[in-house]
């Protein structure tokens, strides 16, 4: 069968080149066939934000972000989460296949045995000053685990490479939990291993003085289908930084590091945070046509809407939208649901929003569900980052295995100064500086 191509007329020199498509993409090396002289690099193609550009093959994340589909190793979103819990799904991100009633268990163990942390960690953790975010505390420990596990360096081998899955997905909701009670000046509690990994986040994170944390099984619910949630969106930013980190070959803890400080922006996992204070500062229902004039006037963006994938209704914002009225009949209603509610309201209606496919994405309502449920604006990040670990590490592997990845590392169009002479030095100034 005949291979599609596309032709491409050089009009500098009138040759003709057949470009292979393959999987409806151009490789991009291909364009460096057409040039104009034998010493000419040849056409290089220019993307500065990824906008078209596929950086990798993946069997993990599919999206449709016209029809509003997200599917995890090919299963509805919608129905993992129904019908599964986050470890379940971990398992189906990293393995590529839900796991049996033998396999879970034997994942669920491995993972508890590993949700305690160095004693050590802790003492760096309590290094932080009493007010600092705990995103940022979030990050920098978990660079630092990759100096509690050097072992982590032989990326090569399969069985390290799940040893430091095991541990990263164990210990994520430890230091979350340990960065939030620093915040307040509160012990740590210690993992209780006889709990779910989601009930378990919720003890470290709210135990006070009773012997033993019975977290609301509501809550619990709903946290753990918030992880899943979140636990992979394919090439995000995050996503694309862990990938790009991880294509050098450091160590995971490193590379996950970097890709949870992608994560902190307020463009990206940080808007959950950014959704609240906009909340807060409209104050009431009466003031959201005034601020909505204020966005399209282009003084500001309305937090949570809009996405560079989806341009229709996310479909991880209507599970969440649906999932706020259970956490409200346990926690009691978030007053700033109505002020959400009828900024989506106006928002939907109106002709800028509409025109550029802007849609609530799933930062519009997790935020007003974690604060339902006492968590502190700060802490949101953090909780973003604890599901989207497995995600980023199934990245990982996936690209540590593809034959066809090597080191990551873009071209660039140079526009600086052609090359120009050094003047002399200014008298004296060479030797003050040799001193
Ligand atoms: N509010 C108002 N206008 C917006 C918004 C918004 N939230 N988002 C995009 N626009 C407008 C832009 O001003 C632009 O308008 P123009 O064509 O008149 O210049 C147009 O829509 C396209 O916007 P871009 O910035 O080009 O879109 P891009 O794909 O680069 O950005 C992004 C996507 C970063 C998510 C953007 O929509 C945004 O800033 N949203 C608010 C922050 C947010 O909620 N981030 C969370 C994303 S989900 C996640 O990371 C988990």
């Amino acid at each position: 069968m005949a291979q599609d191509t596309l032709t491409v007329i050089d009009n500098r020199t009138g040759k003709k080149y057949e470009i292979p498509i393959v999987d409806g993409t151009i490789p991009a090396p291909e364009l460096r066939k057409i040039k104009t002289s034998a010493d000419d690099f040849g056409v290089m193609s220019y993307d500065p934000a990824f906008m078209n550009t596929a950086s990798c093959r993946s069997r993990i994340t599919y999206i449709d972000g016209d029809k509003g589909i997200l599917r995890y190793r090919g299963y509805p979103i919608e129905q993992l989460a129904e019908r599964r819990s986050f470890l379940e799904v971990a398992y189906l991100l990293v393995f590529g296949e839900l796991p049996d009633a033998g396999q879970l268990a034997a994942w669920t163990e491995e993972i508890t045995l590993h949700t305690m942390v160095h004693e050590n960690i802790k003492k760096l953790m309590e290094a932080f000053r009493y007010d600092a975010h705990p995103m940022g505390m979030f990050l920098s420990t978990i660079g630092a685990l990759s100096t509690f596990y050097p072992d982590a360096k032989h990326i090569g081998d399969i069985t390290s490479r799940h040893l430091q899955m095991l541990r990263l997905i164990g210990k994520v909701p430890t230091i979350a939990a340990y960065a939030y009670r620093h915040s307040l000046g509160l012990p740590y509690v210690m993992p209780d291993n006889e709990l779910s990994y989601t009930a378990n986040f919720l003890s470290m994170m709210f135990k006070m003085t009773e012997s033993k944390y019975h977290p609301n099984p509501a809550l619990v619910r709903a946290m753990d289908v918030l992880f899943i949630l979140h636990a992979d969106h394919e090439q995000n930013c995050s996503t694309n930084a862990m990938r790009g980190i991880g294509s050098s070959h450091v160590d995971p803890y490193s590379a996950l590091s970097g890709a949870a400080s992608a994560l902190y922006g307020p463009l990206h996992g940080g808007a959950n945070e950014a959704v609240l204070v906009m909340l807060n500062e409209i104050g009431s229902i009466a003031n959201v046509p005034a601020f909505v004039k204020r966005v399209k006037a282009g003084e500001g963006r309305l937090m949570g809407f809009g996405h560079r994938v989806y341009k229709s209704y996310d479909p991880r914002a209507k599970i969440l939208k649906q999932m706020a009225d259970a956490v409200f009949e346990v926690q009691g209603k978030n007053p700033l649901i109505q002020i959400a509610l009828e900024l989506e309201r106006i928002a939907l209606e109106d002709d800028y929003f509409v025109s550029r496919k802007l849609y609530p994405n799933v930062d519009f309502y997790s935020g007003l569900i974690y604060q339902a449920m006492k968590f502190p604006v700060t802490i949101f990040p953090v909780l973003f980052a604890i599901g989207r670990t497995v995600g980023w590490l199934a990245q990982w592997e996936e690209m540590l295995l593809d034959p066809e990845q090597k080191i990551a590392r873009p071209r660039q169009i140079y526009v600086g100064p052609a090359e120009r002479e050094v003047p002399k030095a200014i008298v004296g100034a060479a030797q003050t500086a040799a001193r």
